[in-house]
């Protein structure tokens, strides 16, 4: 009879046996992954790991600030928090092109955490949270005739660079059961349950030039957006749900006023890997009330649409 529970004492005495008295590094995106895999090897080896959380600035609305709060103040686990932000959007202005927008945030996104690294006088691991999808998807993109549809944000060749080994304790699993384990080491529902967050963040919900203004634009849609979701009791049937800033002007009139503003468009899927996926079917009063609250209350944005595409032939993020 197979439990986390056990999971969680074998894995932690993988952890023990793999590291020994050696230096852990990892780094947290903000999202589930990391942060269950962090949280598993603190309990197996305690101050030997570092946590570095490079902040790009392309978090959702009060994101980072929960996910410091959550290792500072729950877990007292110590958390490097480098706010980065400046360099991310800076390097990110006149960039339209997905694949170099996902490029440069990889690399630069490595360059900051390699550097963190040293800070602390390096190490001789690095943790990583790497799921059975990643594992299976990224040898289906690098074996045959297949095509890199999205290059995949990670820290690939850094390891080796550092002279680092990896440690991976979630490779066995999928999703809904690293949400177990995380329950299982006691991380509190509202971040086990959190939809999947893609490392580039927000700047690949932001088709065309990103820039610090269209972020917090589009911030301020996808927490409304969000908070309907879950007034509505739907968050946790939704595998992802998120808003996109269109990089398209339209006309619209307020009052007895002519606007002419941005398009954003709200989209939500139900999976179970992230590798296939349905729309998600709202009622119309729904997304009607979501709709009307955005255009209300988010000024930049004068209309809304629904994203009713599948994957495939849809990928779940726009970019
Ligand atoms: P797509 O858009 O390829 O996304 O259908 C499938 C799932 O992967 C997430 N995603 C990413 N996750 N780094 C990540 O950690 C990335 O670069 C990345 N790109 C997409 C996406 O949010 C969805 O859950």
């Amino acid at each position: 009879d197979w439990t986390m529970a056990e999971f969680r004492k074998t894995k932690i005495a993988e952890i023990r046996a793999q590291v020994g008295d050696g230096k852990v590094i990892c780094g947290l995106s903000g999202g589930v992954d990391s942060a269950v895999a962090a949280v598993l090897i603190h309990e197996a080896i305690g101050d030997q790991l570092t946590c570095v959380f490079v902040d790009h600035g392309l978090m959702r609305l009060g994101e980072a600030e929960q996910v410091v709060g959550l290792f500072r103040n729950h877990y007292n686990i110590p958390l490097v928090h480098k706010d980065v932000s400046a360099l991310f959007l800076g390097g990110l202005a006149g960039v339209t092109d997905p694949e170099a927008k996902r490029k440069f945030i990889g690399k630069t996104f490595i360059d900051v955490f390699e550097e963190e690294a040293r800070a602390i006088g390096g190490a001789d691991f690095l943790a990583q949270g790497t799921l059975y999808p990643d594992v299976i998807e990224s040898v289906s993109f690098t074996g045959g005739p297949s095509v890199t549809i999205k290059s995949h944000h990670n820290v690939g060749g850094l390891p080796e660079r550092m002279n680092m080994q990896l440690v991976e304790p979630l490779r066995e699993l999928f999703k809904d059961e690293v949400r177990e384990l995380g329950r299982e080491l006691g991380l509190p529902d509202v971040f086990v349950g959190r939809h999947p967050f893609p490392g580039p963040g927000l700047a690949i919900r932001i088709p065309g030039e990103v820039s610090r203004e269209r972020c917090d634009i589009l911030r301020k849609a996808d927490a409304i957006y969000l908070e309907e979701i879950r007034n509505a009791g739907l968050y946790d049937a939704i595998w992802q749900a998120f808003a996109v800033l269109l990089p398209v002007k339209t006309v619209g009139v307020m009052g007895d006023g002519r606007t002419y503003d941005n398009v954003c468009a709200l989209r939500a899927v139900t999976s179970t890997d992230g590798m296939t996926a349905d729309i998600y079917p709202f009622d119309a009063a729904f997304l009607s009330r979501v709709a009307t609250r955005i255009i209300n209350e988010v000024k930049g944005i004068n209309r809304v649409v629904y994203d009713y595409t599948s994957k495939p032939p849809g990928t779940i993020e726009w970019e």
